[in-house]
């Protein structure tokens, strides 16, 4: 594969920090000195722990840049200062998080939350496709969530959030493709990354006020307790995730999705085994209000199958 140039958004931390590391120390990545690997996050004075991170690569085969995804202007001024406005590989990945009973969240915080996760991916999409399409040449590679497939309790707006994108790079995939454009949307579920302790964060200063009682109880008593045994279970690394977009971006036929945790493979194939909806709801129901039990042996299980394949796998 020759040199390609990829841009990658949010590399203040986690994911998008991973996958740029990672790519920059790819060998079709460093055989252009510089610029081959375009790590970009909305605030430069994040830009030390990439910096440690990114070690000899760093101006490189890695260069940092600001782009903030919530700002046409920052997004142009980022591609416009890059040789020929080019950009083969577009890694969308800043996103944020948000959970809680609905009641909890205000307007302007749930639309901000879609001016990132989903405009700011529209917002790139604008400025690099074009450029795509004119060369007939691209990969357009989303951060999406397994939550994108599945919507989860005290997630509805993030995950409404991760739908419009799955249905927004479904749409046009079409298209690109007529001009030799890929897209992938990267599916993860719980990933260990600063994204968790923030919304942990702000999950434990919620001010439940103006919620039911019930509605409260059932968020912290249930909810909290069991999502953070999820987390703790089956999280992947930030590494993993960075390994399997380095594979997708480098793969010849790159598949359209991708989920990067099989453990979630069953919860999404009953989505898709029942049309009208009821099966994935039901399942969810029995064993976050009857099955408890259950459902804290299933992860178990779970996470001994994960440690299985892992070991299998290397
Ligand atoms: N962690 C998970 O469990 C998980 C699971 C599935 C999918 N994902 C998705 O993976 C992606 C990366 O998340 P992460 O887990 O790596 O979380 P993270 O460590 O919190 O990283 C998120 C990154 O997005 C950046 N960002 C936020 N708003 C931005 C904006 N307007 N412009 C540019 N950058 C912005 C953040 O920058 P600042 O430092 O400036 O805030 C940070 O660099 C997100 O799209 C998330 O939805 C995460």
């Amino acid at each position: 594969m020759g040199t390609r140039r990829v841009l990658v958004t949010g590399c203040s931390s986690g994911i998008g920090m991973a996958v740029a590391v990672r790519l920059a120390k790819e060998k079709g990545f460093k055989v252009c000195l510089c610029e081959a690997v375009v790590a970009t996050m909305r605030d430069l004075e994040k830009r030390e722990p990439l910096e440690r991170v990114a070690g000899d690569t760093l101006n490189r085969s890695l260069e940092i840049r600001q782009l903030d995804a919530c700002c046409e202007d920052s997004i142009r001024e980022c591609v416009d200062s890059l040789q020929d406005r080019q950009v083969d590989v577009l890694v969308s990945n800043a996103g944020v998080g948000m959970i809680g009973p609905l009641e909890c969240q205000s307007m302007s915080d749930m639309q901000g939350l879609f001016d990132t996760n989903f405009f700011g991916l529209v917002r790139l999409v604008k400025e690099v496709l074009p450029d795509m399409k004119r060369r007939r040449s691209g990969h357009i590679v989303v951060m999406s969530s397994i939550m994108g497939i599945q919507g989860l309790l005290f997630n509805d707006v993030y995950s409404a959030s991760k739908f419009a994108v799955e249905g927004f790079c479904e749409s046009l995939a079409v298209q690109a493709m007529k001009f030799s454009v890929k897209m992938t949307l990267v599916e993860p579920g719980p990933v260990g990354t600063e994204f968790e302790r923030k919304v942990y964060e702000d999950a434990e200063k919620m001010d439940l006020a103006g919620v039911d009682e019930e509605t409260a109880r059932i968020f912290r008593e249930i909810y909290l307790p069991y999502s953070r045994k999820v987390f703790n279970s089956l999280a992947q690394t930030p590494e993993e995730i960075a390994e399997q977009t380095l594979q997708l971006i480098t793969a010849k036929e790159p598949p359209f999705r991708h989920q990067t945790n099989r453990v979630y493979m069953p919860m999404t194939a009953l989505k898709h085994a029942d049309p009208t909806g009821r099966l994935p709801l039901d399942t969810f129901y029995k064993l976050l209000f009857k099955h408890d039990s259950l459902f804290t042996a299933s992860l178990g299980l779970l996470r001994m199958l994960q440690k299985r394949a892992g070991k299998s796998s290397k």
